[in-house]
């Protein structure tokens, strides 16, 4: 191993570039050359690749976004297509590959690994979405932006003593939804993973009023979506003023938090010693503290999971 690069795709999330920072700096302290990609898997294919040194990743360990830019790049699910892409890398020399993004990104990097190319995945997604691993990069922070946003929705729906419904990210994935719901004490939290009973929710929110509650926050995953739609039917049956908030993009922004710099580190680390050891084909993961890293297409075959037990948790200490 002399050369390796490293490519962030799909959908941003903050940490990724403190992993980019994580990888350049290992790697050149391996003795390797450290290559970027930038766009994707697009940019891969167009050849936009260029040598990083410790300066390239200077000053990154705090920003959101990417600084190799990010993007989709539909024509690499055509196996002709990521031939072309595996002969490109031969051609820059280069050895071996680090992917960060999610499970597209992932699927990606397990077929190119098919071809010859040592590979190895970072899960870099808001979303929480990959099963084999308890957090992705960016889900903190991600959470830390709703909780954020629904710490000031609460002012103001308590002044006005109404709904308020908080519409978030995550794809197919409740995760964003139920943490977020469960520290900013949101009194309903619905998920594509339980889907809701709309009886139920007017008869929490009646309730609460009858106790005194001042608002109601009920924070809706976008997998379920229809927020506005939502608020209209709350609305009619309770008779208490309802709003809608879509929190959209900014949840994939801003600062990293101190979590996803850690965890982007070990696991930037990670991923150069394990190129190091010839490896290929791993997903690197995290268990409590411990950085681990399996098969890709294990990884990536594991079933969907759901916190169970944090939804009743979040259920019991919502009334
Ligand atoms: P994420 O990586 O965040 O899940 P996407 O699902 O949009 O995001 O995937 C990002 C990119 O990964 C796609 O634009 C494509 O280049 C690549 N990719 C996704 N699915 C596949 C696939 N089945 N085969 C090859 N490449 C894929
Ligand atoms: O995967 C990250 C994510 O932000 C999802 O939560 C969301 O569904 C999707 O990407 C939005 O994609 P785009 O940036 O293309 O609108």
């Amino acid at each position: 191993m002399k050369t390796i690069a490293i490519l962030t795709s799909g959908g941003d999330a903050p940490g990724m570039n403190a992993a980019i920072r994580a990888v350049v700096r290992a790697g050149l302290d391996r003795g390797f050359k450290v290559m970027g990609i930038q766009r994707g898997y697009s940019g891969l294919l167009n050849g936009e690749i260029f040598e990083m040194n410790r300066h390239s990743v200077s000053d990154i360990i705090h920003k959101g976004g990417t600084i190799l830019r990010t993007a989709r790049c539909e024509e690499f699910k055509q196996e002709e297509v990521r031939k072309k892409a595996a002969q490109i890398l031969k051609v820059f020399g280069i050895d071996g590959l680090v992917v960060i993004g999610g499970d597209g990104s992932f699927t990606g990097a397990r077929l190119l690994s098919e071809l010859g190319v040592a590979t190895i995945g970072i899960p870099g997604t808001i979303d929480n979405d990959l099963p084999y691993t308890e957090y992705t990069l960016g889900f903190d922070t991600a959470l830390n932006t709703v909780l954020d946003a629904i710490n000031k929705l609460r002012d103001t729906s308590t002044s006005h003593e109404r709904i308020s419904i908080v519409e978030v990210m995550g794809r197919n994935c409740g995760d964003i939804a139920l943490y977020a719901g469960l520290a900013g004490g949101a009194e309903s939290i619905i998920v594509p993973e339980k889907g809701y009973d709309m009886d139920e929710i007017c008869k929490t929110i009646l309730e609460g009023k009858l106790k005194g509650k001042m608002h109601n926050l009920i924070i809706l995953a976008e997998g379920v979506g229809g927020a506005n739609e939502l608020a209209e039917k709350i609305e009619e049956v309770t008779n208490v003023e309802t709003r809608a908030t879509i929190l959209g993009h900014i949840q994939r922004g801003g600062s990293p938090s101190a979590f996803d710099r850690v965890l982007a580190s070990k696991m930037g680390y990670r991923a150069v010693e394990l190129l190091a050891e010839g490896k290929t084909a791993r997903a690197i993961g995290v268990e409590g503290t411990k950085v681990i890293d399996l098969d890709i297409n294990e990884a990536l075959a594991m079933p969907r999971k759901f916190d169970e037990k944090l939804y009743e948790v979040a259920r019991v200490l919502s009334y």
